[in-house]
């Protein structure tokens, strides 16, 4: 049977089970919460709170075998044009493993190891400078790993650098981030892999013009002329990427120059060490066995089976509050579609929507909708074992929280007055760190972008482009003549709006 047919029967398949109350397929199957778990390196997954049973897992795993996950897996890292719309290989893995023999694989390791180097000594030079501040200038791919990296990377003691991060073109962002920071003891890092990015550009501007010069800008870029021309910045303070490098698989390149100035390049290392653990063992390690295999085909199951149409990502840990954010480009600007890779539509729902936020706050939210909404959202739970913290009464209640939140959702709670009943047969999967290290958190994130491959593979599209962004951009370079009074916008609606914006 082919993957479509396959894909078209999950329905079937999740209707054989689905009246059956989650508690229930639990307790049938007491095995579960161990055959259902899986570890690589620093993180356990559970997938035991899953509403599919053995016989969904197995339609699951033989419609991965049907779209030949195992080979199509080697063609990502072996570098073959996969990015099929722009002709282009997909080689985030060559940035932080070399697991490949194929030569295109091997040369761009072999230029990731070039600009690592280059990028130490950067980071040296500056460490040995006057400089206190850093702004990280970019956006969207070129923003939102590092800045969560930083985030969740940084200790509780103040690095070498505070690093601050400049994306919206906003202005009001631009003041803010430059509020109380010294122009002397400042240096910019403008990071844009194609340098034609209206947001950066525009806030590189304001960067160099608040600097009072190019001497304290430095850039990364695949257009190294540009970043070269238009802020006339040395080649010695350009750090390089390439077009084999997706926007949002890229913190582990330079775009990672801001991470490694926080945390020290030592640690940066350390995070592209837990990411290639994790290629290691997606790449090699049979379907069933296979943790990106597990989240992906859950995924599908939860979409394609179940219907559900929204997705929540619930870190049960402060630092990695930015983490939906991330995940929401990563999944969803990959996986966000409705045309197969040969452009004919895709016959059943792709990506649905990502968000979330960090437990316990996101308790005291959204989680009244999550318990008794109409909605069944499945969500990631994702929690660290051990505390860095000197507050153990408080690890202790957060680890209370994470448990009895996905319990409750599964198991729910009946009553006889239906405003305190909880019908239960919500879907989570458990991810637990061993603790929340650069080489963990590299692990978590290379686990979701081969998750995010996987699905694309599932529903024939394409992960590495994303051509829907830019219509939006088009539009908006049309109106900026309007917006500056030298034209007329043709759209009624947008012509009203016009009037009131020009005050
Ligand atoms: O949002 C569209 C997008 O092209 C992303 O894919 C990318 O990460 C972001 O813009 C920034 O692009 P660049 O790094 O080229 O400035």
């Amino acid at each position: 049977m082919d993957a479509a047919s396959r894909l078209s029967q999950l329905r079937a398949q999740a209707g054989r089970i689905q009246q059956t109350p989650l508690a229930k397929l639990i307790a049938d199957d007491a095995a579960r919460a161990q055959d259902f778990a899986l570890r690589v390196g620093p993180i356990y997954a559970n997938f035991a709170r899953q509403h599919y049973d053995r016989e969904a897992l197995a339609a699951l795993f033989a419609l991965a075998q049907s779209v030949d996950a195992p080979a199509r897996l080697k063609a990502l890292f072996d570098g073959e044009k996969i990015n099929l719309t722009e002709g282009r290989s997909v080689l985030h893995t060559s940035l932080r493993s070399d697991l490949s023999d194929a030569p295109v694989a091997k040369a761009a390791h072999a230029q990731a190891l070039d600009a690592r180097k280059q990028m130490r000594a950067l980071v040296d030079s500056l460490a040995k400078s006057e400089i206190t501040d850093i702004v990280s200038v970019g956006i969207g791919g070129s923003d939102l790993g590092p800045r969560l990296a930083v985030d969740a990377l940084s200790g509780p003691k103040p690095g070498r650098f505070r690093v601050h991060f400049l994306s919206n073109v906003d202005g009001h962002a631009a003041q803010r981030v430059l509020a109380g920071l010294d122009p002397a003891r400042t240096a910019a890092v403008l990071i844009s892999k194609t340098f034609g990015t209206q947001e950066t550009l525009l806030n590189g501007a304001i960067l160099r013009d608040w600097l009072g010069g190019t001497e304290r800008l430095y850039a990364v870029s695949a257009n190294v002329e540009r970043a070269a021309q238009a802020f006339s910045i040395p080649a010695e303070r350009i750090l390089p990427m390439w077009d084999w490098v997706g926007g949002r698989y890229s913190l582990w390149s330079a775009v990672g120059f801001p991470i490694a100035l926080a945390i020290g390049m030592d640690a940066f290392e350390q995070m592209l060490d837990g990411a290639a653990e994790m290629d290691a063992h997606v790449l090699k390690t049979p379907v069933e066995k296979n943790l990106a295999v597990w989240h992906a085909l859950t995924s599908v199951w939860n979409r394609n089976g179940l219907g559900y149409s929204t997705h929540a990502v619930l870190p049960y840990d402060e630092r990695l509050k930015l983490l939906s954010n991330y995940l929401q480009q990563l999944v969803m600007e990959s996986l966000g579609k409705s045309v197969r890779t040969d452009g004919s539509p895709v016959d059943v729902e792709t990506v649905p929507v990502w968000w979330g936020g960090a437990g316990t706050d996101t308790q005291h939210s959204f989680f009244q909708a999550l318990h008794q909404g109409t909605s069944i959202v499945p969500a990631d739970f994702i929690g660290v074992v051990r505390a860095d913290a000197p507050y153990p009464q408080n690890h202790r209640a957060l680890h209370a929280n994470l448990l009895a939140q996905t319990e409750a959702f599964a198991n729910g709670q009946s009553s006889d007055d239906p405003h305190r009943a909880y019908a239960g047969g919500r879907p989570t999967t458990t991810l637990l760190l061993d603790a929340l290290t650069p080489y963990s958190f590299g692990a978590l994130l290379a686990l979701y972008e081969h998750s995010v491959y996987l699905q694309s593979l599932v529903w024939g599209i394409n992960a590495f482009d994303q051509f829907g962004v830019e219509l939006g951009k088009q539009v908006a370079s049309r109106l900026l003549p309007a917006l500056e009074g030298k034209a007329q916008a043709d759209d009624p609606v947008t012509r009203a709006l016009l009037e009131q914006l020009r005050g």
